[in-house]
């Protein structure tokens, strides 16, 4: 466990993202501070997931995702989609679906549709590249949610190394 490494960590400024999946009827949703756009032409954002997550097999299934961009006023979703598909976490959120059936969540500060174009392993983690199809800003005079302002919401300390190698 590292608190130090996770402080350093925190200060590259990352925002907060809900990533939607979609294969098959069955949908998905979890946190991600981990996006970044990487090419404007072709538009592509980079999402790095962790394989083990339930989500994973929606994204490589689906060969989609969506990144609904969290404002400053929620942090309960931040939390809520942080948390294990145990429960369906769309159940108790407003949400449609977009072209590419993913899901868009009705409130989020602005969305993005990314069609899922390659992937790469990336340690612990796999970088799936995304062309972005369509985006919407919904509320443009809000702030977004950093990653730095979910503290330790992620439990990234415990999983840090505890010394650089
Ligand atoms: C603030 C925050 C940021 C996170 N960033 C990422 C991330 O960039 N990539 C990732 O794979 N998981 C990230 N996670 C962890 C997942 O959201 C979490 O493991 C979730 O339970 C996965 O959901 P699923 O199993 O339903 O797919 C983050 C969690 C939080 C709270």
């Amino acid at each position: 466990m590292s608190q130090v490494i996770a402080d350093l960590f925190r200060r590259i400024t990352c925002g907060v993202y809900v990533i939607g999946v979609a294969a098959d009827s069955r949908y998905n949703a979890f946190t991600a501070a981990w996006v970044m756009p990487v090419s404007f032409n072709p538009l592509l954002l980079a999402l790095s997931i962790n394989p083990r997550h339930s989500s994973y097999e929606l994204l490589t299934q689906g060969k989609s995702f969506s990144v609904n961009v969290l404002s400053r006023q929620q942090l309960d979703l931040a939390r809520h989609f942080g948390g294990p598909a145990t429960i369906d976490k769309l159940a108790s959120v407003a949400w449609r679906k977009g072209r590419n059936g993913t899901p868009l969540l009705i409130d989020a500060l602005a969305w993005f549709e990314c069609g899922l174009t390659g992937e790469c392993p990336a340690g612990d983690h796999v970088l799936a590249l995304g062309r972005v199809i369509d985006g919407n800003l919904l509320k443009p005079d809000a702030a977004p949610l950093t990653y730095r302002e979910t503290g330790d919401m992620d439990g990234a300390a415990a999983i840090f190394p505890d010394r650089f190698s």
